[in-house]
Order: C-alpha cells, then structure tokens, then sequence
C-alpha cells in the first residue's frame, strides 16, 4: 500500500517529464550550451560552433536504457536543433532534432531533449541538424555503455578514446550556405580535422607553423577502444595509425566479426569503433592519418588529418612520410571489398541493433520496395537542387508529425515515388509511406559523380548489398541474406548501388537523407512515416508536454521567457532530478 502511494506520486512527478520512467533506469543530465566562439584550427580564425565553450563538443557517454535529458540552450543567431544521430528514438521521433518531426528552437530559447537510450550499445553523434551548421561544429561523441550484465565479444578495453574527423573548410557556415544557395559548388575542403584540430606539421611546404594538432596519449601494451567518427560535410576518409593494426569490432550498435585493417575508410556520417593494442616499441610518435579518398592526390595533399599517437615512454617526434593510403587508383573495387568484407557478428550477445535484429533477416519476406536514385545537381525553378528519384524534398513549416498529431491537411503528400519519375525533377514535400510492421527494401542508386552516404533515423537497417552498375532483381542473386552489418549509414560507390532491409517496427515520422551535407541541404532527402493503424499509445510516447509549435500551428505557441536566470534554473532542475533518481532508486529496492 504505502510503495504503491509512493508510485503515484512519482509518476505525477515524472508525467512532468512525459517519458516514462522504469524504476531501475537512471535518468542522466545535461547542458548544452550552443553558441558560436572563434577558433583557427586551420590558422585562419573564423566562427565555429561550441558546445559548452567547447568545438568539438563533449561526449555524451551513458548506458543503455538510461533515461538522457538533454537541456538545449540556443546562443546562435539563428534556429537550432541538435539530431542523434544512430541513436533509435525508439516510439519517439518527437526527440529526433530534424524539420520533418520537430519545430527548430529559435534563436535565444532552449528546448529539453528527452529520451531512453535503448536496445543499443555502441558508437555514435550529435550534431546540429539545421541551415548546414555542422559545416561550423556543434557535434560531439555520443557513447552507449553495455549494462554490467549485458557482455561484450572482447576484453574490456584499457581505455575508451573518441576521434571525431572531417573535412573543414576555413569559410564558415553561412558562407558556404550563400555559395551553395547561388548556385555554386564549395570546391575542394581546405583541411581536414581531427578532434577540431588541424595538422601535425609533418611537412613543413604542406603545412603552416603554429598549427594546434591533436595528441592521444597511450601506454604501452595497453588495448584502447578508439571510436572514430566522420563528422565532415562531404569527403570519405581513409583512416589509419602509423604501424598499428586496426582491429574493427563494431559499426554504429553492431559488433562486428573481429579483423585488422591497416586502414579503413569510413565515408561521411559513420562510425566504427576499432581496437588498437599498443604494441609498438614506442622508438617514436606515431601518426594517426585521415585522408581523403577518391580524389586527385597531388590537387588534396593539404585536405589531410594528421594527428599525433604518443606512448608514455615515447622516444621523440613523429618524422617522415606519413603511412601510405591505399594505393587503389586502378582498383575502383578495393574500397567496396572492404565495406563488403565489415560483417555482423551474428555470434554476438547484448542488444540488438533492433530488439527484433536477432532474427534471421535473410528469410524474411520483403513487403514494399524503393529504387531510391540521385542525380548530379539539376536546376529546378533556376535554382540548384539535388534530388532523389527526381524529387527534391522541401520542408514543410509545419513538421510532419506535428501535423499528423493535430489532424492538418495539406502540410504534405504521402506519394514518394518508388522508381525515379521520367519527367522534370520537382520540389515537393513527398515522403514515403512506410507499413507498420512491414520489410522494406531500399536500393540506393549513386548516379552522381562521388561517394553518397545515406542514413535514416529511427532505425538501423541491413546493408545486404553493393555494387557497381545499374541495380537489377537479378542483383538480389549477390545479396549477403545472413551476417550484413545492421547500421544506420551506409556509402553507395558512384555510379553503383547499395541495398538495404528496414524492419519498420519503429512508428514515427524519420528522416532518410544523403549526410553529404550540401546535397542535403539542397533537398537530398525524405521522410518514412510509419503509423500503427490500431489506435494505441504503446507502440509511441505521447507528444512531449515542452512540444514547441511553428508553422500553421504557430499560434498556439507561448513565448519563452528568454531573459529568465537560467543558472537557477539549471540547478534546481538538477536538484529535482537527483530526487526524481532517489525515489527511483528507492522503490526498486521495494519491488
Ligand atoms: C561568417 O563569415 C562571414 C564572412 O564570410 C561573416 O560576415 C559572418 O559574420 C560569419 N558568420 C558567423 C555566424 O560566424
Ligand atoms: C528550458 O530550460 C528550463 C530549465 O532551465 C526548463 O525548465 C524548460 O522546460 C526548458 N524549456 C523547454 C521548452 O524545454
Ligand atoms: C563474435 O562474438 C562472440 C561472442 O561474444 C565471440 O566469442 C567471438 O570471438 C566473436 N567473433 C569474431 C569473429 O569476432
Ligand atoms: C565512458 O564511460 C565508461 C564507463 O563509465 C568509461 O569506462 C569510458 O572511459 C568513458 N568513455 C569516454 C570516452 O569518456
Ligand atoms: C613535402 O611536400 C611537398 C609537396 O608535396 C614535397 O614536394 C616534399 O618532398 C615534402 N617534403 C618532405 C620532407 O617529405
Ligand atoms: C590483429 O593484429 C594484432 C596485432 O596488432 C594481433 O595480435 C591480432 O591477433 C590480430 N587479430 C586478428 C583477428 O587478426
Ligand atoms: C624498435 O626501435 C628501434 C630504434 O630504437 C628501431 O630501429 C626498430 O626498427 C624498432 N622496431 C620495431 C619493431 O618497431
Ligand atoms: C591531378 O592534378 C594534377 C595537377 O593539377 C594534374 O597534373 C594531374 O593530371 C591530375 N591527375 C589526374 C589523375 O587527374
Ligand atoms: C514468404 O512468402 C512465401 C511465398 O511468397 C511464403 O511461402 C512464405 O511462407 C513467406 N514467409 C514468411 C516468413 O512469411
Ligand atoms: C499507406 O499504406 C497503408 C498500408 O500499409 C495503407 O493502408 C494506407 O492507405 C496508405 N496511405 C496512403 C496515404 O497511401
Ligand atoms: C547515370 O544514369 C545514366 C542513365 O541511366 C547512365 O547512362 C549513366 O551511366 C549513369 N551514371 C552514373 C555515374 O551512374
Ligand atoms: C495510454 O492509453 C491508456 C488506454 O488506452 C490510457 O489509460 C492512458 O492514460 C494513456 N496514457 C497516456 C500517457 O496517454
């Protein structure tokens, strides 16, 4: 009797979180303050984005099924929204930080993410997902931990070391922005960064004096686990460490099947996750080395990260030629090998890239199909626009969501096309309607002249397929039915094709987009909507009390008192939620 009183009146506390709360599932805090400081990490000092002062921005390292609550504080001059990029936001694309299910925060104001990570453990990030601010920063590691219980298919690492690398261009966001809006392409990057810093001066033509590079200190004998993460606008990357194996063990919430690379690209928007014994005699520093790939490597020398590995008993400086990137240029098939040989441990305990991933994919029916195509840029209205299947997608003022939820018409059309459309390419608001509980099948051809990488939210999906040329139903001969990697990003080769299988068991509203970011930002991208036609609130949490509204709904939001002490506020939410955590705490000692 007296712990049920206790239960009630924790809910009425934590219904002022709308996510419910399980008992035993910690609920993890945090603040992030977004604003623009000046930084030079290629010697040119220009605006980027901080994160708590920081560029990169800080690691968000919990556990699996903690309850995250993110504080979003917005000191840009301009709209935010922070996406999680990987992370499921399983029932709830409400928290997802994208145009098509959230209003952006404006200028000034802040907005609580809140969301349980679940069913995942593994490497992923945050960025901001607007106006091509990523080009600027504000992104950061995003960490699930296993729970004790829960094993990992490898000895617990020494350590855990988080390397965020892209391409950096010294203009900045709305730079590059008003280039892309006139029509212009950016043109080669003029770096590329590792950890918000530029290169190690391993070449002193290449690279200028009094550049702040990265250093990760290791001990020797030692096993780190080294997340890396391609945060760039564009450009795949060859990652490698001078004279260490690469050991792969997971991919965006999946562990791998174990196997050493000497490099591994990893194309915009992934992340892998590589064990790296220290086994070196330390004679040296060691370069760690992000490249780009498939371009002229005499035109890009200077687009290339270079950072520095040093032991405890290092015996002096990193010198001469930096390891050889793979030397592939008659070979367009090594780097597709190489994605195609990354394979799912299917052997593997803990969470399933999806709860229901353990099944075996491969016999599963497929119940609806997309022959998703891009093109090279084309002009629609005299403006440049990128587009999938002919459609270049234009966001709604109204997110898509929030348009379901208040019954609107007209905000969008459900028709997205399943092959490429003969006529003129269009601007539309068209997105995919996605069967609940159906299998999905979507071929992403590049027709374009560079590597695309595609993500879509809410999910991880199989990759089950790539290759060069035309995709046909005679290419489902080649498909991998058995240990493709379940991830949430995957490159398609130029000119070839890669397959992929989507259990849609997540209902929402998600993003399926190229992470290239200017073709994204010039309409690289649609929706998937899934609905659960029973009417329940099990299969997706309510719409969040703090929902914001904009567009045709615009009236009904209240203005948000901007000049409130926020330092207050900051603690005695805290202060509320370490009590929130007590009570939890309290009853599962109870029941
Ligand atoms: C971006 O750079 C331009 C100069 O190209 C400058 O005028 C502008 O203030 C900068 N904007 C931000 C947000 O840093
Ligand atoms: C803004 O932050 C305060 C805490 O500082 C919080 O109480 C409030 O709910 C936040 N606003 C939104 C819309 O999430
Ligand atoms: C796959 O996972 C199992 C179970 O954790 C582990 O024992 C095995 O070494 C892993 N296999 C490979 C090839 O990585
Ligand atoms: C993340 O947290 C785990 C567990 O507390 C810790 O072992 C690990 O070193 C942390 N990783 C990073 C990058 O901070
Ligand atoms: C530095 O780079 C330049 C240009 O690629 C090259 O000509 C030169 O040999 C390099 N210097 C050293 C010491 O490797
Ligand atoms: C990977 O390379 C390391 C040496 O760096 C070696 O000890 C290990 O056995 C290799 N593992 C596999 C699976 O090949
Ligand atoms: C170990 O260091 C010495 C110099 O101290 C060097 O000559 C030798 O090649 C190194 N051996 C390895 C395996 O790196
Ligand atoms: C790469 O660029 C250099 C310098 O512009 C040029 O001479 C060379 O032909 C280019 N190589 C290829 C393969 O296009
Ligand atoms: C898949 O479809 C085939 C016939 O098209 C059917 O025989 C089979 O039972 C189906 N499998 C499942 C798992 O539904
Ligand atoms: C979406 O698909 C479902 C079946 O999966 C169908 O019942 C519904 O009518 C479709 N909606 C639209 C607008 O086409
Ligand atoms: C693009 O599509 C056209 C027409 O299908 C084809 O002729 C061309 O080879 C394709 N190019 C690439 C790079 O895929
Ligand atoms: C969910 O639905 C049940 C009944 O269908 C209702 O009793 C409950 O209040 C609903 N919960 C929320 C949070 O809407």
């Amino acid at each position: 009797m007296a712990s049920r009183c206790v239960f009630s009146l924790f809910f009425t506390y934590i219904a002022l979180f709308t996510s419910p709360c399980f008992a035993e599932d910690p609920i993890v805090n945090f603040e992030f303050v977004v604003s623009y400081i000046t930084a030079s990490p290629l010697g040119v000092p220009q605006q980027v984005i901080a994160v708590n002062g920081h560029f990169p921005g800080p690691t968000i390292n919990v556990t699996t099924n903690d309850h995250v609550v993110v504080n979003v504080r917005n000191k840009l001059d301009e709209d935010l929204l922070m996406t999680w990029a990987g992370i499921q936001q399983r029932k709830s694309s409400w928290q997802d930080g994208v145009l098509g299910t959230n209003c952006p925060i404006p200028s000034k104001w802040n907005w609580t993410y809140q969301f349980q990570v679940k069913d995942q453990i593994g490497s992923f990030f945050y960025f901001p997902s607007l106006h091509l601010q990523r080009a600027s920063g504000g992104f950061g590691g995003f960490i699930i931990n296993n729970r004790d219980i829960i094993p990992i298919p490898f000895a617990t690492p020494d350590g855990d070391i988080v390397i965020l690398i892209g391409d950096w261009y010294t203009r900045n966001h709305t730079a590059l922005r008003r280039a892309l809006n006139a029509g212009k392409d950016l043109g080669m990057p003029d770096g590329v960064l590792i950890n918000g810093k530029g290169p190690y001066r391993y070449n002193t033509t290449l690279v200028p004096d009094g550049i702040e590079y990265e250093t990760i200190d290791v001990h020797p004998g030692k096993t780190y686990r080294i997340r890396v993460h391609n945060v760039g606008m564009s450009t795949s990357l060859n990652f490698r460490i001078q004279n260490h194996n690469l050991l792969l063990a997971e991919a965006e919430g999946s562990y791998t099947v174990q196997q050493n690379y000497t490099s591994l690209d990893i194309h915009v928007g992934q992340s892998s996750s590589f064990l790296v014994t220290m086994d070196q005699n330390a004679s040296t520093d060691y370069y760690i080395v992000a490249s780009a790939r498939f371009v002229n490597e005499s035109l890009w020398k200077r687009v290339t990260g270079v950072a520095i590995l040093r032991y405890s008993n290092s015996k002096g400086k990193a010198s001469g030629p930096l390891p050889d990137a793979p030397n592939d240029q008659f070979d367009k098939t090594f780097s597709m090998n190489q994605a195609r040989s990354i394979r799912w441990n299917v052997s593997a305990s803990g969470a399933r890239p999806n709860p229901q991933g353990s099944f075996r994919y491969g016999s599963i029916n497929v119940t609806e199909i997309y022959v998703l195509k891009n093109k090279p840029p084309v002009t629609i209205n005299g403006k440049q626009r990128r587009t999938l299947n002919g459609i270049s997608f234009l966001n709604p003022t109204t997110p898509i969501r929030l348009a379901d939820q208040f019954k609107l018409k007209g905000v969008y059309k459900i028709d997205f096309p399943d092959k490429p459309i003969t006529g003129e390419p269009k601007m539309e608001t068209s997105i995919i309607n996605g069967t609940y509980k159906g299998f999905m099948e979507i071929i992403l051809q590049n027709n374009d002249t560079k590597v695309h990488t595609y993500h879509v939210n809410g999910y991880a999906f199989f990759v089950v397929g790539m290759d060069y040329g035309e995709w046909t139903e005679n290419s489902r001969g080649t498909y991998n039915k058995w240990d493709g990697i379940a991830r949430a990003t995957t490159q398609v080769f130029p000119g070839g094709w890669t397959a992929i299988l989507i259990s849609l068991d997540n209902v929402g509203v998600w993003n399926l987009r190229t992470e290239n970011l200017d073709s994204w930002y010039l309409g690289q991208e649609t929706y998937i909507r899934v609905v659960n036609p029973e009417v329940t609130n099990k299969t997706e949490f309510p719409m969040p009390d703090n929902a914001l509204f904009c567009g045709a709904l615009g009236k009904m939001q209240k203005p948000q008192d901007i000049s409130s002490a926020t330092s207050i506020m900051v603690n005695g939410s805290k202060l509320f939620l370490s009590l929130v955590m007590m009570v939890c705490a309290v009853i599962s000692i109870f029941i």
